[in-house]
């Protein structure tokens, strides 16, 4: 097994004893990450798009941005950016990162994702980016994102149908980008729910 897929295996692990409350971990370690069934999908599509430049809103343990850098790794200039506004998140996926041989692809940013969104260039780099941080700002985040998102390119979201706590801000945001006419997108019920949106013009 190569060094990426051993901490991928090890955080599986963890996130299903989480799951199941076996272990006790303290709210602000925890994983919360997307499924691996979730991420075994990402990781295809990465691959099939030959993706380069990855964004990704809300870095936890770095379970995700492992696989995406998997998938991305053999490409030139692979490269991920990472936010995250939690400090023990971010030791904990620096960790990981450096376990797995890929810091020199991965950049976290540390902070406020809307401020850091905010700063950044609006060209359109990016081959794809995940949305899968707080969901009272998704809507704003997509908007930021958009532009940020190279055409063709792929912007996908977790949690559209679960949990049903996030009903409410999820139903508005996939309501809010359908009106969007440079995009396609729909949703896949695979893991939390997947909002597969498409950068068409
Ligand atoms: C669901 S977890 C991310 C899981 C990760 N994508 C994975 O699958 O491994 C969401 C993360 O977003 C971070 N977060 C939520 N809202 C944020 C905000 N407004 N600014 C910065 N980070 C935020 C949380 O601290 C948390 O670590």
């Amino acid at each position: 097994m190569n060094q990426i897929r051993s901490v991928l295996a090890r955080l599986e692990r963890q996130s299903l004893l989480e799951k199941a409350r076996k272990v006790d971990v303290v709210s602000e370690r925890r994983m919360l990450a997307i499924t691996p069934e979730t991420a075994r999908f990402y990781h295809r599509l990465l691959r099939g798009i030959g993706a380069k430049k990855i964004l990704e809103l809300g870095t936890s343990s770095g379970y995700s941005a492992l696989w995406f850098a998997d998938a991305i790794m053999q490409n030139a200039n692979p490269k991920i950016i990472t936010i995250e506004g939690n400090p023990t998140k971010i030791e904990m996926a620096r960790a990981n990162f450096e376990a797995a041989g890929v810091s020199h692809i991965i950049q976290i940013r540390q902070g406020q994702i809307l401020d850091i969104l905010q700063k950044m260039p609006k060209k359109p780099t990016f081959d794809f980016v995940l949305i899968d941080a707080d969901k009272e700002n998704v809507t704003e985040y997509f908007d930021l994102v958009l532009s940020m998102t190279r055409i063709g390119g792929i912007i996908a979201t977790d949690n559209v149908l679960l949990p049903r706590k996030y009903q409410k801000f999820m139903r508005k945001y996939t309501n809010h980008i359908r009106q969007n006419r440079h995009v396609v997108t729909g949703t896949i019920p695979l893991g939390y729910g997947q909002e597969i949106t498409i950068r068409i013009s």
